[in-house]
């Protein structure tokens, strides 16, 4: 667990300093800048993870007919999170957030305004626990129907390959047939030099450190399920709703992955 200390730049935070949030301080600040001059395009990178998490959810909600949302790794609150847009095109959507992460509970609040038709429940939990996760997400959510998973920015926190695809199969057989997972990863393969100087400068002063994965391997985290056209692919190609937004700069793969 993360030391809850203000005087140490913290990952969530940084992330929010990217997104241009205003829950970070000013040693965040300042590694968001440090990583920022290493990696300038970042800033478009997590704004396309923003932006694919809500055309993923659209597309989970309004065109896969999902009404279940496990998010793990939520991060702390944004514009857009998961429950606002599937309840938006679903009011009757039931979410469960999961993180490990004492900045982010103290942030969950926000996480919890459900519509009065649906249901948004907030774990304290890690993801290397998924049957943990299953089960107490279990009070919310009906295993026994499809549910949308979403491991959006953060399987990159789990550095061996095999733990990490442990992961995403221990949370899938949990889940029914119709069931989905919904990934981005950061990329090992796209800018890569800028990219691993970001996260040399990154992983130099952060508890959680960061490791990248290239498209193959993130392709490997798909394992057992078939991928929804166009697969895994750079996020901002990923179902563009504009040319000008698939154009982006972005080092990060995104996919979703439905069970069969
Ligand atoms: C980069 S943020 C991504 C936030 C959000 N999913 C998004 O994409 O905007 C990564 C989040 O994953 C969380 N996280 C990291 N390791 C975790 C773990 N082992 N279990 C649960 N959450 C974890 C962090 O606390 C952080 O909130």
């Amino acid at each position: 667990m993360p030391e809850f200390d203000n005087n140490v730049p913290h990952i969530a935070r940084v992330y929010d300093y990217w997104l241009g949030g205003k829950d970070n301080f000013e040693v965040d600040r300042e590694l968001g800048e440090k990583t920022i001059e290493a990696y300038p395009n970042i800033v478009f990178t997590v704004r396309t993870n923003r932006a694919f998490l809500a055309r993923s959810v659209t597309y989970l909600a309004r065109d896969a007919g999902v009404r279940q949302f496990l998010d793990i790794g939520t991060g702390i609150p944004t514009a857009n999170n998961t429950h606002e847009v599937a309840q938006r095109l679903a009011p009757e959507s039931r979410i469960v957030y999961a993180d490990n992460d004492p900045v982010v509970l103290t942030h969950a609040q926000a996480l919890l305004r459900s519509t009065p038709e649906g249901a948004c429940a907030y774990l304290d939990a890690d993801l290397r626990e998924p049957d943990q996760i299953l089960a107490a997400a279990a009070e919310t959510l009906d295993f026994s129907k499809p549910v949308g998973v979403m491991l959006i920015a953060v399987m990159q926190f789990i550095a061996d390959d095999d733990d990490a695809r442990a992961i995403t199969g221990q949370l899938l057989a949990g889940c029914a047939p119709g069931s989905f997972l919904t990934m981005t990863h950061p990329a090992r393969d796209v800018d890569a030099g800028q990219v691993s100087e970001m996260v040399r400068r990154l992983n130099e002063s952060v508890a959680e450190k960061v490791t990248t994965r290239d498209h193959d391997g993130v392709v490997r985290l798909f394992d057992g399920l078939e991928l929804v056209p166009p697969g895994v692919v750079r996020a901002p190609q990923w179902r563009p709703e504009s040319e000008l937004a698939e154009a982006s700069p972005a080092a990060l793969w995104a996919g979703v992955g439905r069970k069969p």
